[in-house]
């Protein structure tokens, strides 16, 4: 028996993911706009809601960010509960102190208010609410919330205040287990935020890098879920629109942080960009990202903008034909140029973009005595993703050769 394990399990995990990307998920009440976060009290009100749990962080409370939010509900008679605790990787106590005070103040909603690692942490959260019986740990995998009869869900809303993650709008959330030194997924329907709150306003104070790494995480996931096996005519609509919503507007996000009207096109690609990642996944890129970013502490968006030339290149002829397609879409190709012409022509502008936006091409930090953890964990996240080409260890050791400049 032992022999058919993993192929059994490999199959397993592919039929699940499949399950993820042709079941449509759940569709959100979107408020969109400079301050439509205002507007998120009333709503909730009309949805029969009676308190909510703010989950956020400090750095955002620090900068007075939930304030408008928090006033807007006061406003509204509407108390709430806060818990500003989440770190940058949400972990698994995070989920169980900020469900200990959903509990405490009878919430019967969650917020998640901040970059992914907020907005994931609300997500389990609900997770909790609906299964208190099982830990944040015991949540992780596929369906755990949802199966067998799910009890009362709590409103999940998602006000992302990045323009990157498109957490706001995926059916899962990774948790960092600190026990162990490594993280895990909750991917269940039931997790896909009931509101999202689009809100220009609340990305302007993001410094430029940050804004340039979570731009590169969501071209990425515009990127990925455009060249793989999952992609269909409905994510490729929103994929395109994203790649050119992002080369058209990080210069002026870039340079003037309080452009309220590029602001809000970025906010919405990352949105966009996001619904593909629900439904087409990712390939590579990201595997060796959260490997990567979780070993040496790095920003996710820094570690993808660096692998995506590479694994693309990988990809090589497989893919040239799409990615011809998005260097057409934001204008890097010229007439006479042949499909590899175009796929290297688009290849170059996210080297640019790196160049440009001080994410750079490589990543000094890695150590060669680390490959091998690293290209075990690849292929292990990789089993569901439906990528354009396998990987052998060898492909893998290139790639963190070259990154290490
Ligand atoms: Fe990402």
């Amino acid at each position: 028996m032992v022999p058919f394990r993993k192929p059994l399990l490999k199959t397993l995990k592919a039929a699940t993911a499949c399950f993820m990307v042709l079941v449509p998920s759940r569709k959100s009440v979107v408020l969109e706009g400079p301050g439509s976060i205002r507007k998120l009290p009333d709503l909730m009100k009309k949805q029969n809601i009676k308190k909510p749990l703010v989950i956020t962080d400090r750095v955002l409370m620090e900068k007075h960010l939930p304030a408008g939010l928090l006033e807007a509900f006061n406003a509204a008679g509407m108390p709430c509960a806060v818990y500003d605790g989440v770190q940058p990787n949400p972990s698994i106590e995070n989920v169980e102190e900020a469900y200990g005070l959903y509990v405490k103040n009878g919430c019967d909603a969650v917020v998640g208010f901040g970059g992914g690692s907020p907005m994931d942490c609300a997500k389990v959260v609900a997770g909790r609410a609906v299964r208190p019986h099982l830990t944040a740990e015991q949540l992780g995998g596929y369906f755990k919330i949802m199966l067998p009869v799910p009890k009362k869900l709590p409103r999940i809303v998602a006000v992302p205040t990045t323009a990157g993650t498109g957490a706001e709008t995926t059916s899962a959330a990774v948790i960092t287990d600190n026990g162990r030194n490594t993280k895990y997924t909750v991917n269940d329907f039931l997790i896909h935020p009931h509101v999202i709150v689009l809100d220009p306003e609340l990305t302007c104070g993001l410094p430029p890098f940050f804004t340039a790494i979570t731009a590169m995480d969501a071209l990425s996931h515009a990127v990925e879920g455009y060249i793989g096996g999952a992609h269909c005519k409905f994510s490729d609509a929103y994929s395109e629109k994203a790649v050119r919503m992002i080369f058209g507007h990080i210069d002026r996000v870039y340079k003037n942080g309080g452009d309220l009207e590029a602001r809000g096109q970025m906010m919405l690609a990352s949105y966009y960009a996001g619904i593909v990642l629900n439904r087409a996944l990712t390939g590579y890129v990201h595997p060796f990202a959260h490997k990567i970013g979780g070993m040496y502490h790095l920003p996710h968006g820094r570690v993808i903008g660096a692998v995506m030339p590479l694994v693309l290149e990988f990809y090589n002829e497989t893919v040239s034909r799409r990615l011809a397609r998005l260097a057409d879409v934001i204008g890097a190709s010229r007439p006479g140029m042949s499909l590899p012409q175009k796929a290297a022509a688009f290849i170059a502008s996210i080297r640019g973009f790196n160049r440009t936006y001080g994410i750079g091409a490589t990543i000094p930090e890695l150590r060669e005595a680390d490959f091998p953890e690293i290209a075990k964990s690849v292929h292990g996240e990789c089993i569901p993703y439906p990528v354009p080409r396998i990987m052998n260890d060898g492909d893998i050791f290139r790639i963190l050769k070259a990154l290490t400049g």
